[in-house]
């Protein structure tokens, strides 16, 4: 079977899952704001990544437009936000991306990176209004996926880890036996 990862990534988490799956997989990797659909389409499996924006995967939009072409092909999608992995956090993001005809794609979450500092000037400025936000709630009431926010505060964060590709890379081998 021949692959290709698509991700789409800001500050470097979905590239590094990407560069992962690559190096375990041999498939090519290709940002998605550079595929063509008609490349893309040539390839047995199709794995798309992206980090997450207010719930929103980044590059999922590629998806959406080129869904009919890719109908007979195996179709991941994964996602990577600052949050610990939760199934809530999940269920919101699948159900703010992968509606309609994306609603039976596999989609796994891994969780990315977090810099404050390292971001841009409206991304740290939203960031910085989210941290502040949190820090006016009961901790008591803070969900076990905020604290990482509030707790990393301006502290430069990685929490990816090659271990949480297990079961993506699980599910492509089984369509290769
Ligand atoms: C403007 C903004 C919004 C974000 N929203 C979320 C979010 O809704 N959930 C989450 O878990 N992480 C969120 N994050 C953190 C990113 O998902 C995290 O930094 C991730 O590593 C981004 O992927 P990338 O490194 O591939 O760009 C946000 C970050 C920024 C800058």
């Amino acid at each position: 079977m021949t692959g290709i990862i698509l991700y789409q990534s800001k500050y470097g988490a979905s590239k590094k899952y990407a560069q992962w799956i690559a190096e375990e997989t041999g498939y090519e990797m290709l940002e998605t704001k550079k595929a063509d659909i008609e490349k893309v389409k040539k390839y047995d499996v199709i794995i798309i990544g992206g980090g997450v924006y207010a719930s929103s995967i980044a590059g999922i939009a590629f998806l959406k437009k080129n869904i009919d072409s890719l109908s007979e092909k195996k179709v991941i999608v994964y996602c990577c936000g600052a949050a610990p992995y939760d199934e809530e956090v999940l269920k919101t993001i699948k159900n703010k991306n992968l509606k309609d005809k994306l609603a039976d794609i596999p989609c796994f979450y891994f969780q990315g990176m977090w810099d404050l500092e390292g971001m841009n000037f409206t991304d740290r400025a939203m960031c910085k209004m989210y941290v502040k936000m949190l820090e006016h709630k009961d901790p008591a009431e803070m969900k076990a996926w905020e604290k990482p926010f509030f707790e990393a505060k301006g502290k430069k964060c990685d929490w990816t880890k090659k271990s949480y590709l297990t079961p993506l890379l699980e599910l492509i081998n089984k369509g290769e036996e």
